[in-house]
């Protein structure tokens, strides 16, 4: 049975900090607001003319190091991003450009602060079925770009960054599964209203922002969270005791931390990293597990949760032996 496995981790973050301090200095809002509601104590924002391909291709090459791998070894590419570059070309195959591995696929996935673990699914397909033998897969956000610095019930949430995987196909265990849902239902709950095809204006203007039921989507988060988890497991054969690291989506500690007691998982078994870059969207999950990987906390042959939840609502988890 072929499997597809994680070979090389990478990320990158921007090199500004805005500390909840410098913040409060122009939203009405506290340090100690933040950090109480959501963990959050700063975030990266990308410097001007610092584009979401521009963090993907640090997180990527990064990667691909860790992989032992040079760029044209790469043929697939699927990236994450609810903040692509331009309207077309996708932003994967921007990078495709830069990387110069022209000739195989590359495209976009768009699931918001689940597209990581949406385009992970993807790419396990291809490796599976033996469509790609190496395939990159990147979260990268410039989430900054789309939020409104005068609604201090959104702003304060958010940050950029970007994490990359390079997955191989091995007759050794990876991805065991992957779960994906989605409730468009609730798309108002959570979205950036203006768009192409309505008209540009808004766009153009820059009032193109995220707008969130920060409550409903709190409430539903955690419900999916953990009814994802208990899916994978259940579909597997396995008990929460056997999972090594659970490594969500980073959105809010209290969500995490809801998520973690409905499961019983002490929290010493989830990798957290939402105080130093806040909610990076597609990007927080890899952006994590590359923390963990390269910190020592995940081992090889240890059993990975990824879950994610995010506008759409759509929601889903992988579970892979890494
Ligand atoms: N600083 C200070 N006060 C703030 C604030 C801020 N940044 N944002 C909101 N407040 C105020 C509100 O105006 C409200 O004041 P009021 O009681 O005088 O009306 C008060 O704080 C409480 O607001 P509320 O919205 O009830 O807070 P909350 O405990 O629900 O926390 C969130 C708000 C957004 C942190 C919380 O709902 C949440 O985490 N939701 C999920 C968000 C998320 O993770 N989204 C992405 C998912 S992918």
């Amino acid at each position: 049975m072929t499997y597809a496995r994680i070979i090389g981790t990478g990320s990158y973050l921007p090199e500004k900090v805005m500390t909840n301090e410098e913040l409060a200095t122009f939203v009405d809002t506290s340090d100690a607001w933040i950090r109480e509601r959501s963990g959050i104590g700063q975030r990266h924002i990308a410097a001007e003319g610092e584009t979401t391909v521009d963090l993907a291709e640090h997180a990527s090459r990064r990667a691909i190091e860790a992989a032992g791998l040079q760029p044209e070894d790469i043929d697939l590419i699927v990236m994450a991003t609810t903040t692509p570059d331009q309207v077309f070309p996708s932003s994967a195959c921007l990078l495709q450009a830069r990387l110069g591995n022209v000739g195989s696929p590359a495209f976009d996935i768009q699931a918001v602060c689940s597209g990581f673990v949406y385009a992970l699914s993807v790419a396990d397909q291809f490796v599976r079925n033996g469509s790609a033998k190496r395939a990159l897969v990147i979260g990268a956000e410039t989430f900054t770009r789309i939020l409104n610095w005068e609604d201090r019930t959104t702003c304060v949430l958010f940050g950029d960054g970007a994490g990359a995987v390079v997955l191989e196909a091995s007759e050794e265990q990876g991805i065991l599964s992957t779960h994906l849902h989605a409730d468009g239902r609730y798309s108002e709950c959570l979205h950036v209203p203006p768009g192409v095809s309505q008209g540009y204006q808004a766009v153009l203007e820059g009032r193109a922002w995220v707008e969130m039921k920060g409550s409903e989507v709190f409430r539903m988060a955690v419900a999916k969270m953990g009814e994802v988890v208990e899916e994978a497991l259940e579909a597997n054969g396995l008990n929460r005791e056997e999972l090594d690291w659970l490594i969500p989506h980073q959105a809010n500690i209290r969500i995490i931390k809801a998520t973690a007691r409905k499961l019983h998982m002490s929290m010493d078994k989830v990798v957290l990293t939402v105080e130093h870059h806040g909610n990076t969207s597609a990007a927080s999950i890899p952006l994590a597990l590359d923390a963990a990987v390269r910190d020592g906390r995940v081992q090889r042959g240890q059993l990975l949760m990824l879950e994610a939840f995010g506008g759409g609502f759509t929601w889903g988890s992988a579970l892979l032996r890494y």
